[in-house]
């Protein structure tokens, strides 16, 4: 099962990925914590790459085509995978596409900003596995602890809200034009484009997302 996690900064990619990787028994390919793996690794892709991640721009796409090529010849993606931040421009999904491993199904969650901003501000993550917290809607049993290792949570740089602001004018300009991409392609191929609304708990939108996909829900 080939997956893409399509939705703006803050809709709860992040969140939603965990159950429907377990569900399908693939892994979650984050471009974004790659990305976060690296800077705070230190390697020369983290530091490249620092001042646009913190500043909420896009990485170039050649580097995130490298970095996802090398990603998905790995043993653990030749059952399918779950994307989630990739693809983000239309060259990355035509360079997906040109990779020949065609995408069952896209999905689509969708959240207005408003709800964006108050999401980002109380968000926490841990930065060693990118397991994602926000201080009111889905705290961790103990506050500023990650709940399976007990190290502390962090708030990302690109979180601040001038920054948020940028990257959805950002999502706006580069990314939602693959909604429509996504939908021709889907008129002429077995891939299904799904759309769900994220507002709502956490568990909530989980139900509605394991519905459309045709899985359990956890909660
Ligand atoms: P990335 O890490 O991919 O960030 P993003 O797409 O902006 O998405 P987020 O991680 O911010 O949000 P999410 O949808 O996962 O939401 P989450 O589940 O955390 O990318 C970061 C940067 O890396 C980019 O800006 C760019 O620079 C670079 N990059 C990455 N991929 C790239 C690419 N392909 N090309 C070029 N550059 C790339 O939820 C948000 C908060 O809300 C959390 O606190 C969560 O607990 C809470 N929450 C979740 N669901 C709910 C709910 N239902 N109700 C209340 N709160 C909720």
């Amino acid at each position: 099962m080939r997956i893409i996690l399509l939705g703006p900064p803050g809709a709860g990619k992040g969140t939603q990925a965990r159950f429907i990787c377990n569900a399908f028994s693939i892994p979650q390919i984050s471009t974004g914590d790659m990305l976060r793996a690296a800077m705070k690794a230190g390697t020369p892709l983290g530091r490249q790459v620092k001042e646009v991640v913190d500043g909420g721009a896009l990485v170039s796409d050649e580097i995130i085509v490298a970095l996802v090529r090398e990603r998905i010849i790995e043993p653990d993606c030749r059952g399918g995978f779950l994307f989630d931040g990739f693809p983000r421009t239309i060259p990355q999904a035509e360079a997906l596409q040109s990779a020949g491993l065609p995408v069952d199904a896209v999905v689509e969650i969708s959240v207005p900003d408003a709800e964006i901003i108050k999401r980002m501000s109380g968000r926490r993550i841990h930065p060693g596995s990118g397991r994602v917290y926000h201080v009111d809607f889905n705290p961790p049993a103990t506050p500023g602890l990650d709940d399976e290792t007990g190290e502390p949570l962090i708030q990302r740089e690109d979180d601040a809200e001038d920054r948020v602001r940028y990257r959805l004018d950002v999502y706006r300009q580069q990314t939602q034009p693959l909604i429509t991409f996504y939908r021709n392609l889907a008129e002429h191929t077995e891939l299904r484009c799904l759309t769900v609304a994220g507002l709502g708990t956490v568990e909530a939108i989980q139900s509605k997302l394991a519905s459309a996909l045709a899985i359990e829900s956890p909660s």
